[in-house]
């Protein structure tokens, strides 16, 4: 496989002395030695992002959205490509590296549309021989500081909304997976980007990037997804300069299932929202909270869903879960099970996990003493707790700090309203286990971030209204 391993900046391939590794999650073989960018190429980098943006946001918007849909053609017609390096890097199975290429251009494409549709207002004028407007303008410069659950698609999310608004990006992509992130900057390249519209700065040392970022004038955004600590960092260093900041952070979802819910759909629902790339993204189902009635009925075809999924090597056919990203995800998830188990969880499926493969784990009889229910357990692992009814259900459901989504399985259509108004949550999936779509706006409240990614709200994050008032 032929993989890019260089720096991307101002249109070149920057080789650096300093090189770091990238691991295959699933037996930790290297494979590839990645530029390590210092600071002296960061500045680079922004530098370049800087020259960039003067004519990247005078092009026309149709034009920018044209190279934005050739870039989306160009990663789909490579898909089979894409996805082998991306279940290398990242380990989930095939399949789901399939539908993250997928999911991912269709944020280019989308995003490539919208570039034809950044409107302002005509306002009406306070004087005879007045004219009033407000226009979109794109915010500048931008940094990109991506994770390596979805590296295509947390890359193509925060990339296709700023090129849209006529931003330019530097992007970190995440130590464990930077190589997606190159190849696209290669596609990009064969796309005809022009130079300095997207850089990419790989980087072991994300603290130190991140900060180099942050303390650049130039910059004028940041957008990160990752972890709550990690965005509260972001945030109060970016204060300094008033830079804006969209923040995609942690969630502890609930997944409701209340005593009319078809319990078929809803543990087809649950099957997606918990196991998707190994229970490891940030909407992942983490408190299951099931109506007492129906608990028992519920858990048994959960147990039999989960009975047929596989957990193996990603490339490997027929696998549905792949490998933990790494040791410490391990780590997290052992202690989580340590600490049901000693107060009081019972297991009804799977192990305590021994290896960077671990097969689902259904755990019952969860208490809010237990670590599980508030942090994000990031692993195959279900928690059920119980509920006494439709109300107890949502104060459960709202016992965290988190607020990126929830889940409710229900029939009755008033409860559905009510419900999914109660919850406390950015986004809502109501006999839905699946809600990520380029068109919606993605995003949570509380301690979950700030700000939207994907619909006509994540473009306008990128943008800054001017108001024009003139005497005509
Ligand atoms: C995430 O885990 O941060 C994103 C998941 C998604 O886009 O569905």
């Amino acid at each position: 496989m032929d993989i890019a391993r260089d720096a991307f900046v101002d249109g070149k391939w920057i080789a650096t002395t300093e090189r770091f590794p990238v691991h295959d999650p699933f037996d930790g073989s290297t494979i590839a030695e990645v530029a390590d960018s210092d600071d002296a190429l960061i500045d680079r980098a922004i530098e370049a992002a800087s020259r960039a943006f003067e004519g990247w946001r005078k092009r026309p918007g149709p034009e920018r959205g044209k190279l934005l849909r050739k870039l989306a053609d160009t990663m789909l017609a490579e898909e089979d490509r894409l996805a082998a390096l991306c279940t290398r890097e990242n380990g989930k199975a095939l399949k789901e590296s399939v539908a993250e290429v997928r999911y991912a251009a269709s944020f280019l494409s989308w995003f490539g549309g919208e570039a034809e549709r950044i409107y302002g207002e005509t306002i009406p004028a306070t004087h005879t021989g007045q004219r009033l407007v407000a226009i979109r303008e794109p915010v500048g410069p931008c940094a990109v500081i991506t994770p390596w659950n979805f590296p295509y698609a947390m890359l193509t999310r925060k990339l296709g909304a700023a090129l849209a608004a006529g931003c330019t990006v530097v992007a970190k992509p995440a130590e464990e997976t930077p190589l997606g992130t190159l190849a696209l900057a290669e596609i990009a390249e064969r796309c005809g980007l022009p130079a300095g519209v997207f850089n990419v700065v790989p980087s072991s040392d994300g603290a130190r990037t991140g900060g180099r970022l942050l303390a650049s004038p130039s910059i004028k955004k940041i957008s990160f997804t990752g972890s709550t600590e990690v965005g509260r960092i972001i945030m109060k260093n970016a204060a300094e300069d008033l830079k804006r900041v969209s923040l995609e952070l942690g969630g502890n979802a609930p997944f409701v299932v209340l005593s009319d819910a078809d319990l078929d759909a809803a543990v087809a629902g649950a099957i997606v929202a918990k196991f998707r790339n190994t229970g490891q993204t940030c909407v992942a189902a983490n408190r299951f909270i099931v109506e007492q009635t129906i608990a028992e009925t519920f858990t048994q075809k959960l147990l039999a869903a989960v009975g047929k999924l596989v957990t193996g090597r990603g490339s490997d056919d027929g696998v549905d879960l792949g490998p933990l990203i790494n040791d410490d995800a391990v780590a997290k998830v052992t202690r989580l099970f340590d600490d049901a188990i000693e107060k009081g969880a019972k297991l009804l499926a799977g192990a305590r996990p021994t290896s960077r493969l671990v097969p689902p784990i259904v755990l019952t009889d969860i208490t809010p003493a237990m670590q599980l229910w508030h942090e994000e357990i990031f692993g195959p692992l279900v928690a059920i707790r119980t509920a006494l009814n439709e109300t107890d259900a949502i104060i459960q459901a709202n016992d965290t700090e988190f607020g990126l989504i929830a889940y409710v399985f229900t029939r009755d259509g008033a409860r559905q309203a009510r419900v999914a108004e109660a919850l406390e949550a950015g986004m809502v999936g109501v006999n839905e286990g699946l809600v990520s779509t380029a068109q919606a706006p993605f995003g949570g409240i509380k301690h979950s971030g700030v700000g939207r990614e994907g619909s006509r709200h994540g473009i306008e994050d990128y943008t800054q209204l001017k108001y024009i008032a003139t005497r005509i």
